[in-house]
């Protein structure tokens, strides 16, 4: 076997808190994330000639080592000192810098590839320990599932999964900068921190209005005028339709809102569709 092909899932921010800034420039987080059924596909195959490249075909992200996906693979090579080279594939269907960490997961395929590929029987345990190296949200990333991040987003815990149910996802059209955004937040003036708590007991007993309750990303609060009155369009819409609860994933702009019903999803779905390019239907995993 010399080439594999794997999907690499979506993640949203079930909760996202900030709890202080570090002195490496980092922020300490503590945050929910689950796994969603929208999927970048990621084909690795190994080369013989020692060269990394990435292609990712109707876009104009990086290629080679400049795309996290590259790096991922030379991370993986420098770590298991073999370099046969690897052509990387990325069919794109996340949407870039938009909270859903797309190439954090692309990269994530990777190392589960190369593993399959090259060392079948090294622990996953050392799979997220090199993500660390790629970015915060990879070794989540490698991991998948409904999961407690914590630190820089590596400290992972296991938690109950987000019980079945239909995600809108809506991406406006604006861009938000992470570093931009971490850099606005003042963490002695954050108003509503998310209720941990509350949020695993939720999840725990399968409590979906519960869950969708307790979502909250203190991102939300340093938006400004014109980002929040965008962002509170979509919810509207999205909750005129049934959503349980709505919230910006991670550092944004993306919004999802959550639904028990297949059919108020379908339709709050079609609606946002007609003004918004980037919207899905997908559902937890
Ligand atoms: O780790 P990653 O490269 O994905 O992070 C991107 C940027 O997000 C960092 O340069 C930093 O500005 C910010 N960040 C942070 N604290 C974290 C994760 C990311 O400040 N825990």
């Amino acid at each position: 076997m010399d080439e594999v092909t794997l999907n690499a899932p979506a993640k949203l921010n079930l909760t996202l808190d900030i709890l202080g800034r570090r002195k490496d420039g980092y922020h300490d987080l503590k945050m929910v994330m689950t796994s969603v059924s929208l999927y970048d596909r990621v084909s690795v195959k190994l080369r013989s000639d020692g060269r990394i490249s990435v292609h990712v075909p109707g876009t104009d992200l990086p290629e080679g080592e400049d795309n996290l996906a590259g790096k991922a693979a030379r991370i993986f090579f420098n770590a298991v000192k073999k370099n046969p080279g690897a052509e990387i594939t990325i069919e794109k269907k996340i949407p870039a810098q938009a909270g859903m960490a797309g190439g954090s997961s692309d990269a994530a395929a990777v190392l589960r590839a190369l593993r399959m590929l090259l060392c079948p029987d090294m622990p996953m345990q050392q799979l997220e320990i090199l993500g660390e190296q790629i970015g915060s949200d990879v070794p989540y990333c490698v991991r998948g599932g409904t999961v407690l991040a914590q630190g820089r987003g590596e400290h992972l815990t296991d938690w109950p999964a987000l019980p079945a149910c239909f995600l809108v996802l809506c991406k406006p059209d604006f861009g938000l900068s992470t570093p931009e955004l971490f850099a606005r937040v003042r963490v002695e003036n954050i108003r509503r921190h998310p209720d941990h708590a509350g949020m695993y007991h939720a999840l725990l007993h399968g409590k979906l209005s519960e869950a969708a309750d307790q979502m909250v990303n203190v991102f939300e609060e340093v938006l400004t005028l014109s980002e929040a009155e965008e962002l509170t369009k979509i919810k509207l819409v999205m909750k005129q339709f049934g959503a349980k609860g709505t919230l910006m994933t991670g550092s944004g702009p993306t919004l999802f809102g959550i639904f028990e019903q297949q059919n108020d999803a379908q339709q709050a779905y079609e609606e946002l569709g007609r003004q918004y390019r980037q919207t899905f239907l997908v559902q937890s995993i």
